[in-house]
């Protein structure tokens, strides 16, 4: 893929003042003036700041920095994203990682990157320079098509696999998990409710709405997979006085905002492109103090999930879902583990809070 040409865009001229900008920052730095809300919160050395400073200081890594403010990318995301091979876009990221500007997650057989988590100088420094862009940049804004059309084909392979597989849904599910210790866990940390309205992201084929059908007054299922929401339809037929089930995105969820008492997210966020988001999406549905419960796995290692099943990510750890949540404003995050017995392979988690 060509390099656009750089004065045609205004990309470069922008690099060079992001630059000006952060020299003037590590001159700053030099003379001890540098506003503690700007860059660091603790002082770092010379050698350190420099290193991030050039790391940052190129093209191609400030828009993987840019890319990576939309959450965790894999590799391959990243290089289809910013139209460059696999290879050269891993040496810039060798070089973030180094300088301590991304994080590096392996997972399975892929390896996700994000900016740092914690408020580091680093991520200060990166957060500094990423305000600096203009999002109507042409070039910022064609990497951001490119991711967006990325996520797009991987959220539809996953909504294909459940339009293929809606039938053996169920089959798949017992293969992996005690259901009914999972189940009583979920209702334990949901509460005794009652709930008013109930939300569930994802219905598939309604399951989280039948578990808690005496405890909702109404509830409220919506999936992208047709094929899920009729087999949905048939088995919640007798609760149809209180359950509505409908075609939607956990991206766009068709509920009100600020309307449910409990929102459910149960083996969704896996399939996602930006679970983030879908986590974010959900939250906004609840009334204040309503609860979040999130269902999915702990970290693990089936890398046959993705190739088989359409899973995007093998699991989710304690720190990301607690910060999503927090992003989220959902707080008091209980987390319950549900190891796996003897034959099975897989720890489910459930992740409840409330909404502040
Ligand atoms: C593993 S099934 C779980 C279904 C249900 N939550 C359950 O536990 O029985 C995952 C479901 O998520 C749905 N799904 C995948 N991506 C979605 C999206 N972006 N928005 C809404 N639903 C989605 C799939 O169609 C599928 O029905």
């Amino acid at each position: 893929m060509p390099q656009p040409h750089i004065r045609n865009f205004g990309f470069g001229p922008m690099l060079l003042q992001i630059g000006a900008f952060l020299a003037t920052i590590f001159l700053s730095y030099k003379d001890m003036f540098i506003p503690p809300n700007q860059l660091a919160p603790t002082r770092q050395d010379a050698g350190r700041v420099v290193t991030a400073l050039r790391a940052a200081g190129e093209q191609t890594r400030l828009r993987a920095l840019a890319l990576l403010t939309e959450g965790e990318l894999a590799v391959g995301e990243l290089a289809q994203a910013l139209g460059q091979s696999q290879p050269r876009v891993s040496r810039h990221l060798k070089l973030l990682t180094e300088a301590g500007l991304v994080e590096r997650a392996p997972e399975g057989a892929w390896v996700f990157y994000r900016l740092p988590r914690s408020r580091t100088t680093e991520r200060h420094l990166a957060d500094a320079a990423l305000a600096m862009l203009d999002p109507n940049d042409p070039v910022l804004a064609r990497d951001t098509e490119r991711l967006n059309a990325i996520r797009s084909a991987r959220d539809e392979a996953a909504a294909e696999y459940f339009e293929r597989n809606a039938a053996d849904w169920n089959r798949v599910r017992a293969l992996h998990l005690p259901e009914a210790d999972i189940e009583s866990a979920i209702l334990g940390a949901a509460g005794a409710g009652p709930f008013d309205l109930m939300v569930d992201v994802g219905v598939g084929q309604g399951r989280m709405i039948q578990l808690f059908a005496d405890r909702v007054r109404r509830a409220e299922g919506f999936d992208t997979s047709r094929q899920m929401l009729a087999i949905a339809r048939a088995s919640l037929d007798d609760l149809k006085a209180k359950a509505a089930l409908r075609f939607g995105d956990a991206y766009a969820p068709p509920v009100d905002a600020g309307s449910a008492d409990l929102v459910t997210i149960h083996q969704v966020l896996h399939f996602l492109s930006d679970p983030k988001r879908a986590v974010a999406e959900a939250a906004r549905l609840l009334k204040r103090d309503g609860r979040l419960l999130i269902v999915d796995f702990a970290p693990h290692h089936l890398e046959f999930l993705r190739e088989e099943h359409a899973h995007r990510r093998l699991g989710f750890s304690d720190e990301e879902i607690r910060e999503w949540c927090a992003d989220a404003r959902v707080g008091d995050v209980a987390v319950e583990t549900l190891a796996p017995k003897e034959h099975e392979a897989l720890t489910v988690k459930i992740w409840s809070g409330n909404r502040l």
